[in-house]
């Protein structure tokens, strides 16, 4: 029978590929590595490891989907624990993509190498255990480590990275590069520079440098002034942005699991992109709307964090967020610097905002005077005043 293997070409897959005969008996292994903008050379390696193997591969180009997610999570301006959420968005679009070719190639299995302590196990199980094939999990079932899998790959001879590169598990897509694992996993181990490959060291990346994002109903569609679709424009202003060091995060993480473990994360474009769409936000919703929408937006992350982004409670949210959003349509400039990016301009035909009425420099606007403002500062604060006296009065007495 047939397996389709969600394959990197790291070791992680790498081992599942022998471990799928060995162990679970299935004869051939279709290896299908989904196109989510990794770098060239990710394509490279699993192409090599692929044939090395002797292992039937594909590629499956998803980049289109997936940055259209990512640029849905901007109006959500979704992050989760302070970070852009990446990987958890890449696992439903990558998952959907394997099921795709598991059918047509006649698979009664798919399988994931990911691990039983980490979130994306559970975000490919979401959209597989939708359909009627077994979904397996070596690393996972069988109960695997990392340090024995670079044993049993040096025993079969497979062909993996050594190094470094071998121990840390990295996760890379267009919206971020995920590093973890190894001495990465001690909190008080300080990383050195060289995990980090998209973005220069802040202090180091002198300059600065302004970018315009234009934004079309909460999407950004244009990047100083060029249009482009979703997928050059999060590789250009990876690029732009990176080089000034904007979007590293190390944090310490709550997985699904309730585990607590060590995070490094890159994710250049997203940063500029949340900011400058939270800039244009203040200027074209209500307080009212925008307090809401706290509510919303964290909720979508929340989800999106799961992978669980096809679901009827992420369609109700959309529904917020496309009557929202049809006024978040404008420009914002960004300055970056310094690994900091920070909106220094916005524009947009529907700004809540009138300056006649905000300025020091008026007195009517409106037929509102200054004057009319004294009877709700009488007012302000009256409860807690009130409340205060009694407290005293009370003591005392
Ligand atoms: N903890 C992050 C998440 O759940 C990143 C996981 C990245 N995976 C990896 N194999 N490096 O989204
Ligand atoms: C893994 O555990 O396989 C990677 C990390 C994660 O899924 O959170």
């Amino acid at each position: 029978t047939r397996v389709a293997l969600a394959f990197s070409g790291g070791l992680d897959t790498t081992v599942c590929v022998p471990l799928l005969e060995e162990e679970y008996g299935h004869d051939e292994v279709i290896g299908v590595t989904v196109d989510v903008g990794q770098p060239e050379e990710e394509f490279a390696e699993a192409e090599e490891t692929a044939e090395a193997l002797d292992l039937e591969h594909y590629v499956v180009d998803a980049k289109a989907e997936f940055a259209e997610l990512c640029l849905d999570s901007v109006r959500a301006n979704a992050t989760y624990q302070g970070y852009p959420l990446g990987t958890a968005l890449a696992r439903p679009v990558i998952a959907e993509k394997i099921l795709e070719v598991a059918v047509e190639h006649d698979c009664a299995a798919v399988a994931h190498g990911c691990t039983g302590k980490g979130n994306d196990q559970l975000r490919f199980e979401a959209v597989w255990r939708a359909s009627d094939l077994e979904v397996i999990a070596p690393v996972r079932e069988l109960g695997l480590t990392r340090e024995w899998e670079i044993e049993y790959a040096d025993e079969k001879d497979l062909p993996v990275e050594g190094g470094n590169e071998g121990a840390w598990s990295i996760d890379t897509n267009l919206w971020s590069r995920s590093v973890e694992g190894d001495d990465l996993e001690d909190p008080t181990y300080v990383p050195p520079e060289d995990i980090y490959e998209w973005t220069d060291a802040p202090g180091e990346a002198g300059g600065e440098e302004l970018v315009e994002i234009e934004f079309e109903d909460g999407y950004a569609v244009a990047l100083n002034g060029e249009e482009l679709d979703p997928v050059e424009l999060v590789e250009e202003l990876n690029e732009l942005a990176g080089a000034h060091g904007v979007g590293r995060t190390d944090m310490m993480e709550d997985r699904m699991l309730g585990l607590k473990v060590r995070e490094n994360y890159e994710h250049p474009a997203a940063t500029v992109l949340l900011t400058a769409h939270e800039g244009l936000e203040q200027l074209v919703l209500t307080k009212s709307e925008r307090d809401f929408k706290t509510t919303v937006d964290e909720e979508w992350a929340q989800q999106g964090y799961k992978g669980l982004v096809d679901t009827p409670l992420m369609a109700s949210l959309e529904g917020y967020l496309d009557a929202s959003q049809s006024k978040v349509t404008g420009t914002v400039t960004v300055k970056l610097q310094g690994g900091q990016a920070r909106p220094v301009a916005r524009d947009s035909e529907y700004g809540v905002y009138s300056e006649s009425a905000a300025s020091f420099n008026t007195e009517t606007v409106d037929g509102i005077e200054q004057a009319d403002a004294t009877g709700v500062a009488k007012y302000h604060g009256f409860q807690e005043r009130l409340a205060n006296e009694v407290l005293e009065n009370a003591k005392e007495s």
